[in-house]
């Protein structure tokens, strides 16, 4: 799989995609993030992508130029499932999403500037746009950098342990059970009976009603899906 973030902020991407999971899958050659600079893509001096608005609103707008032109670079080096846009009105980004776009092979996501890029873009570049959660954002890039960790984390064989992933909480619209380790007893804090019990059936049985029990009491909204 390879993720192709366009955005003006690179070096806020950097560090995170050459440390976080995302590093861990590209050593592994599972998946290939690259960050493209927007103002690489401008003509003038001074590197502008955004412009005043028509029609006199306030604010500043990102050009279609510059996100046309590295769009275009991008697209005649390779066939793109997606263009994804960051974006507050966009679709909500959840686990079902992020398990869609991890069978995709190759996207672009471009970080956004609510309100501020000219429409044309997005009726004409863009296939999907995305919202990371109901609430205003500066920029895309922090919206661009939890959905390639969701995206990737879920791509078969980067997290060591395959099941680990599925039994994400979310993978069946439930939270997690609670989890422990050693010791057993700690200041008087114990691990429940059960887990100690080494019956499997009963501890899944067990790990299902917890799992149930918080999701109804935490998420009931998860269970009306
Ligand atoms: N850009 C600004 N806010 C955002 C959000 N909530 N999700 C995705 N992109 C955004």
């Amino acid at each position: 799989m390879r993720i192709d973030i366009i955005t003006v902020l690179p070096e806020m991407l950097e560090g995170f995609i050459n440390e976080s999971i995302l590093a861990r899958a590209q050593k592994k050659g599972l998946a290939e993030i690259h960050l493209h600079n927007l103002r690489d893509y401008t003509t003038d001096k001074w590197r502008r992508v955004d412009d005043y608005p028509y029609g006199g609103f306030a604010g500043m707008v990102m050009q279609c130029e510059p996100i046309d032109r590295c769009i275009s670079a991008l697209k005649a080096e390779r066939s793109y499932d997606e263009v994804i846009f960051t974006s507050p009105d966009g679709e909500r980004f959840d686990q079902h999403v992020a398990n869609d776009l991890s069978m995709k092979e190759n996207m672009i996501i471009l970080c956004g500037h609510y309100k501020g890029i000219d429409q044309r873009v997005r009726d004409h570049l863009i296939t999907r746009e995305i919202s990371i959660g109901d609430y205003v954002l500066t920029g895309g890039e922090l919206a661009a950098a939890v959905m390639a960790d969701a995206i990737v984390r879920v791509v078969p064989g980067v997290i060591g342990d395959e099941q680990s992933a599925l039994s994400d909480c979310f993978q069946d619209d439930m939270l997690s059970a609670p989890i422990y380790t050693r010791p057993a007893e700690y200041k008087g804090w114990k691990v429940p009976e059960i887990l100690l019990s080494g019956n499997e059936a009963k501890i899944k049985e067990w790990e299902m009603e917890q799992a149930m029990e918080r999701t109804r009491r935490l998420r009931p909204d998860l269970l009306d899906r």
